[in-house]
């Protein structure tokens, strides 16, 4: 176990020695040969909440905003269902737009848009500019579409010929009308149908619109107008952004835990996340108001979760309530709590387990078959579920978890449940959910901290006295906040990787960790600081992404004692070494935090060799305040170069660093 500078400090004023004026080096010993003790191969992970404009308007790569026409009052005063939509008149054409909801193309997509030509002059229809303008690269094809059923041709209550198709052209056009690709549709029929077109533009632009225009006297019924890139993720359709999920991807995340945090609460009880609404036709699935503020598709739902976790090689996380609603819901913070009546609770119960079938149960099974339809008809392997979130752990919400736990025990005991121990790292509801933890056997909880730089520095042996015969740990969500409009400073990310050691070193007991939020677009965030901010075009990773990504691509599934010794007085040092089985190599973490350099003497204890083969990569910056700004080039990124090292050896780690050496021998 590691003594920290702390510990070594008052282990000599205990002595009676006194750690002199003169400034005697630091040691790290590490033992390179072991033995070591095996600890979580999964440590680090992503949380991903759509929060911040995360799902609609980033990672989920639909172009249209309020494709569905879904939007609402109850999400922001000023919306409503043609918010982003504008009719548009061309060449003396005329006509109007409304709202309706007699013949919906499905029950939980009750909008739909009736756009009347009155006059086709040179076209009428709608225009929707996206999320603060549509991005379009030049030559790249890009997929419109959108569902329609032609209500009249002629005027409304006269004599039209229904038999008559109604030209629609789509188009891609600049703000000033110029157009950038243009295809030629029609709509014919009173079904619902899905039309669809591809566009090259000709331009790249990044505030782009996508224009309908209709060239019929008559009417048509809209819904869902729909514009994907082709080039999703992967190619998925219905896929993903591709830079920022390949920013997801480059963290190499063990594990992606969704949808949320609050999110899964909603806003009051009745009103959670319901996984069974967002599987499905994309037309079929309910949206709703996001308990952030704004409007879910959700298009990006539970069946592109886990497909995306397939695809970067994470286990899916997914979290679902424990049959209570957020404390804070209501008029009554920190009172609000309710439960589920007791008689909804066994079909609650039964959507939980539906979930499990779902993800994990044969193609041939009833909820499995529905994951086989959507084009995935093996198991996606689902090993972890949470229930609950920083709930306040009452009679109410434990009667409820008890039921849930109960359940999926019996049925399921494969799954490992994480239990919630409320949302901060220590208090009331930290205690009562530890003590219920223990009583019910559960064997992980979820432990939040959103606390300060110098947090994490007192408390890096926070784990080391942990019960290891208890529920382990999983850290959900954590950041640490710096002064100065809680910015991602160097400063922040350096105490959040001082905390990651610790968690190395307890990797037997914390078994997860997920910094949080993950992702932010710009000029839609709720919350600050996030790991990865983001526009319409371009991806900006913090101090703290690089933190993450670190300790993830040199993670491993051996901890290795690592002994810091700090004779001239406490230091903000920490150090942490693991080996990964599967490369063999060694690593080592040392984070220092303090404004200055620390000469260190590094032990390589039981490696003989005469030369150790390393890579050393090295996290820092200018000074504690520094961080990456948007639009520029990071001025806090990993520099790596190989080195050869001696069994001992001196190193200055830097001020305000991370030193990662990653030892091949
Ligand atoms: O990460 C942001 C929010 O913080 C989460 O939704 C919630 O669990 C926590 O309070």
């Amino acid at each position: 176990m590691v003594k920290t500078g702390r510990s070594i400090f008052l282990i000599l004023l205990v002595a009676g020695i006194s750690p002199g004026v003169h400034a005697e080096k630091a040691t790290v010993t590490i033992q390179a040969c072991g033995p070591g003790k095996p600890i979580s191969p999964d440590l680090v992970g992503i949380f991903f909440e759509d929060l911040n404009y995360a799902a609609d308007g980033g990672l989920y790569a639909e172009l249209v905003q309020n494709r569905s026409f879904e939007y609402s009052p109850t999400e922001q005063p000023d919306w409503h269902p043609l918010k982003f939509w504008d009719l548009q008149r061309r060449g003396g054409g005329d006509g109007s737009i409304t709202v309706a909801e007699m013949r919906p193309i499905h029950e939980n997509n009750p909008h739909y848009a009736l756009l009347t030509v009155r006059r086709a002059g040179e076209g009428v229809g709608i225009a929707n500019g996206g999320f603060d303008g549509i991005p379009l690269t030049a030559g790249e094809t890009y997929e419109a579409s959108f569902w329609a059923y032609q209500a009249f041709m002629g005027q409304m209550w006269g004599r039209g010929d229904n038999s008559k198709p109604m030209p629609v052209t789509v188009r891609l056009e600049t703000t000033n009308g110029e157009v950038l690709a243009e295809a030629s549709t029609q709509v014919q029929g009173r079904p619902w149908r899905r039309v669809s077109a591809k566009l090259k533009p000709t331009q790249t632009v990044g505030d782009a619109r996508l224009v309908l225009l209709a060239h019929e006297t008559g009417g048509i019924a809209l819904d869902v107008i729909s514009l994907f890139p082709e080039k999703t993720f992967r190619n998925r359709p219905n896929g993903l952004r591709a830079d920022l999920a390949q920013t997801l991807a480059d963290l190499k995340p063990k594990f992606v835990r969704f949808p949320g945090g609050c999110l899964v609460h909603g806003g009051g009880i009745r009103r959670y996340y319901d996984w069974k609404e967002t599987i499905g036709p994309v037309e079929q699935r309910r949206a709703r108001r996001n308990s952030w503020g704004y409007h879910q598709t959700m298009g990006l739902g539970y069946f592109e979760y886990f497909q995306f976790c397939e695809d970067i090689g994470a286990k899916p996380l997914p979290v679902v309530t424990a049959g209570v609603c957020c404390q804070h819901a209501g008029s009554s913070p920190g009172r609000g709590q309710e439960g589920l009546p007791m008689e909804e609770m066994p079909a609650y119960i039964q959507d939980v387990l539906d979930l499990i079938e779902w993800a994990n149960g044969p193609a041939t099974s009833m909820w499995g078959s529905k994951r086989a339809a959507a084009g995935h008809p093996e198991p996606f392997g689902l090993e972890y579920l949470g229930v609950g979130n920083e709930d306040a752990i009452t009679p109410i919400f434990k009667e409820r978890f008890k039921m849930i736990y109960g359940a999926l025990k019996e049925k399921h005991p494969e799954i490992t449940v994480i239990g919630t121990v409320g949302p901060f790292a220590s208090g009331q509801d930290f205690d009562n959910g530890w003590a219920f933890a223990q009583e019910l056997g559960l064997s992980m909880v979820d432990e939040h901290y959103y606390v300060s730089p110098q947090w994490f520095w007192d408390n890096l042996s926070r784990y080391d006295t942990y019960d290891r015969n208890s529920a382990k740990v999983y850290v959900g969500e954590y950041a640490a906040h710096d002064r100065d409009r809680r910015r991602n400073t160097l400063r922040s990310a350096i105490a959040e990787a001082a905390g990651l050691t610790g968690f190395e070193r307890n990797g037997d007991i914390v078994q997860l960790a997920s910094y949080a939020p993950l992702l932010a677009r710009r000029g839609h965030t709720q919350w600050h600081p996030d790991m990865i901010y983001f526009t319409a075009t371009e991806v900006f990773v913090s101090a703290n992404y690089f933190v993450h990504q670190l300790f993830s691509v040199n993670s491993g599934d051996t901890y290795f004692e690592t002994v810091l010794s700090t004779p001239s007085g406490p230091r903000k040092l920490a150090a942490s070494s693991v080996r990964d089985s599967t490369s063999g190599h060694l690593i080592i973490k040392i984070v220092n935090g303090e404004d200055a350099p620390i000469p260190l003497t590094v032990t390589l204890a039981g490696l003989a060799a005469a030369d150790i083969r390393s890579t050393r990569t090295v996290l820092t910056g200018s000074d504690a305040d520094a961080f990456n700004e948007d639009g520029r080039p990071p001025v806090v990124k990993p520099v790596s170069d190989d080195m050869t090292l001696k069994p001992t050896f001196d190193y200055d780690a830097p001020a305000n660093s991370l030193t990662v050496f990653r030892i091949r021998n």
